[in-house]
């Protein structure tokens, strides 16, 4: 059965045109179609639950700035150059002094703030703080401003505060009058105490880049901190919660897990600078900023202001991954600093050798081995347990059913195996049930590779974390990967993979067509070997236009929208049809999955009753293929295509045009067992045969 042109493919504008230039006469041309058997009778394995997941890491401002919606930066002034995000207005002028001191500061924990001193009266008098990149409000949309402020000598009798768009003059001295007023407020009635106030700001216009001005009102001396600006308007109106827009977007891909924090970031730079959980729970406010260790890494995306405020700490991932029904799977770091950076190591104490690591003042592994116990406890014990209790405290009385756990990001050589063995064995003696992910190394290949990969499958890693970064074509070109990996004992987690378009860590990579359906291509090799490769995740997840560290990424955004890239719609397209068994394919004459850029995986969706068929023609021009669906029973009579095309490989999504390249949905007729299909040139195609095993 033949399918016309205007039915099966998408209407995105190249394609619309090619519809027109193919047309029924150029078709009748294209060679005689290949024929593709799925072995409906021949079923494999289950396709793994939670097989398509997320990779968050806090690169390219994804956190503050991004998921995490406060809006001012430094909120506590704690940061290590104290007045990272903060500029004096007029330089101070007005102001008779200003300071940051720790003189009986909130808490122990929160132990700096802003001194503001005022000689004369002056509506100049006080600070902006510039948010990240500026501040993105909506017009009408409700803000909660929020302060702590303490009195001192003199006769201030308030604090203005106003949300204001800056005006032309750009970064030149901000005045009270430099700017476009879109909300204003005071607050009065202040104490000789610290107190906190709060008011609830709505701006008359939408602003991409706004800023808070904060003035002292009457003269004398005023103390001010950890000052909010914080949309209502947040995912599931949680109060602080995250921006509503990428968690829907996280959501729509139905993700099986949730990998977090990271990436190299829970390695951190030094083992001091390392991602510490403990550090992220409890009363936000006192939550201890620390340098991101991304804010220097790449000369070119140089970012000195990159701090993590760890308001989006462990319990808001805990409670993210549930809001988007996948599972948690943390990263912890494993007693080891980046091997890129300083290599730092903890010593293990019971162990002697080159590589047990120094005695110095700094951890044992004990503590990293400590802290993935708590963990548990955190996300799985009862209120009467120590870390339990916690959890109960922030609101989550119900166990957030951890269940994985891994150990270490990409770490490598034999200083983290003789870590992985202690800290894996700790854990299963205590949490039996969790299961452990392990580090492959930061390479797909290699004598590191090798080496890591054979230690860890003899010691039965559950899962060994495998990363790629490569060109398009390596993509395309390992699409079999996996056909040779042991069909028993570890799985394969893919945790990081994306295609580079120039290569790794280039600022000139692009989220383009070509790296998204090279990765369509290379995927068909995951869904063929899904009772091998577990779990797998594109990476980095999310970055911010105006500051981002590392390119691709899966979706983009700047401080009021968002998008997703064409290769999150590739990786949407295997969630949402991943299926629950999978089928063998065979391609044209036996050739193998990628023969003439023609690549294909199949599954069963026993639920739905459908036959799912993945196909990519990495090929500009259109391909005819039939689809054979052996043994195939009760077939329905409309089936649905999926489809991805464009002829041009550069395309992209953006900003400007978010849905430039997507999924468009077809319906075809089936009359059979054996489906006629055209593949549009450059596509990936979905087809869900309606159809029974
Ligand atoms: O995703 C960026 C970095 O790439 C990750 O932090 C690291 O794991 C990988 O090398």
């Amino acid at each position: 059965m033949r399918i016309s042109i205007a039915k099966t493919f998408p209407f995105t504008t190249p394609l619309a045109l090619l519809g027109l230039l193919i047309g029924p006469a150029a078709l009748a041309q294209t060679p005689a179609p290949a024929t593709l058997t799925v072995q409906v009778n021949k079923p494999g394995a289950p396709v793994p639950k939670n097989m398509y997941g997320l990779f968050f890491e806090d690169i390219n401002f994804a956190a503050d700035g991004g998921l995490y919606p406060e809006l001012v930066k430094n909120k506590s002034f704690e940061t290590d150059d104290h007045l990272i995000g903060w500029r004096a207005i007029r330089g101070a002028q007005a102001l008779q002094s200003y300071l940051v001191s720790s003189d009986r500061p909130i808490s122990a924990g929160n132990n700096h703030f802003l001194r503001l001193s005022v000689g004369s009266a002056s509506p100049d008098a006080g600070f902006v703080n510039e948010g990240f990149r500026g501040m993105g409000v909506k017009q009408g949309a409700e803000y909660t401003f929020s302060v702590y402020l303490r009195r001192g000598p003199g006769r201030v009798s308030g604090l203005s505060v106003t949300l204001e768009e800056p005006g032309q003059r750009g970064s030149g001295p901000e005045t009270a009058s430099s700017g476009r007023a879109l909300a204003q407020a005071s607050i009065t009635g202040l104490s000789g105490e610290w107190q906190k106030y709060s008011v609830v700001l709505k701006p008359s216009a939408t602003a991409a880049k706004a800023r808070l001005k904060l003035t002292v009102e009457g003269t004398g001396t005023l103390d001010v901190d950890v000052v909010s600006l914080f949309p209502k308007d947040t995912y599931m109106k949680r109060e602080n919660g995250l921006r509503p827009d990428l968690v829907q977007l996280l959501k729509d891909m139905k993700p099986g897990f949730l990998r977090f924090p990271g990436g190299c970031i829970v390695e951190g730079i030094t083992l001091d600078n390392r991602y510490q959980w403990k550090e992220t729970i409890g009363d936000v406010a006192a939550r201890k900023p620390l340098i991101n260790r991304w804010n220097k890494e790449f000369a070119h995306r140089y970012t000195p202001d990159y701090y993590q405020s760890f308001g989006l700490g462990f319990f808001e991932y805990f409670q993210l991954s549930e809001d988007i029904g996948a599972e948690p799977l943390p990263i912890l770091n494993v007693g080891m600093a980046c091997q890129f950076n300083s290599a730092e190591l903890a010593p293990i104490s019971a162990a002697k050798g080159p590589n047990a690591g120094s005695a110095g003042d700094g951890p044992t592994l004990d503590t990293f081995i400590q802290d993935a116990l708590d963990l548990v406890e955190f996300a799985n014990g009862p209120a009467t347990s120590t870390w339990g209790a916690k959890r109960v405290a922030m609101g989550h009385p119900a166990p957030f059913n951890l269940k994985m756990i891994g150990i270490g990001n990409e770490q490598w050589g034999p200083q983290y195996l003789e870590r992985y063995e202690p800290f894996a064995k700790a854990l299963k003696a205590k949490y039996p049930a969790i299961q452990i992910v392990s580090s492959a190394g930061p390479s797909p290949d290699g004598d590191l590779f090798d080496k890591a990969t054979f230690k860890l499958r003899e010691e039965k890693a559950e899962y060994i974390d495998e990363h790629y970064y490569a060109k398009p074509e390596w993509f395309r070109q390992h699409v079999d990967r996996y056909d040779s990996y042991p069909r028993t004992g570890s799985k394969i987690f893919a945790g990081e993979y994306a295609a580079q378009s120039v290569g790794i860590a280039s600022e000139k990579n692009k989220n383009n067509w070509d790296c998204a359906i090279s990765e369509a291509a290379f995927m068909t090799g995951l869904e063929r070997n899904a009772d091998v490769v577990a779990m797998a995740s594109y990476a980095p997840m999310l970055a911010h236009v105006d500051a981002w560290q590392w390119t691709p990424n899966l979706i983009w955004f700047d401080n009021l929208s968002s998008y997703g890239s064409v290769n999150y719609y590739v990786q949407q397209l295997y969630s949402q049809n991943k299926g629950t068994t999978m089928l063998p394919v065979q391609l044209p004459g036996g050739a193998k999955n990628g023969t003439d850029n023609l690549f294909a995986s199949a599954v069963a969706d026993d639920p739905a009753g459908d036959i799912v068929v993945k196909l990519v023609n990495y090929s500009p021009a259109p391909r005819a293929v039939k689809v054979s669906l052996a043994g195939a029973k009760k077939m329905g009579k409309t089936g649905r295509a999926f489809v991805m095309a464009s002829s041009d490989l550069n395309t992209q999504n953006s900003l400007q045009e978010p849905r430039k390249l997507t999924p468009q949905e077809s319906t075809f007729a089936v009359a059979g067992p054996t489906v006629s299909y055209t593949l549009a040139p450059n596509s990936f195609t979905v087809l869900r045969i309606p159809g029974k095993r």
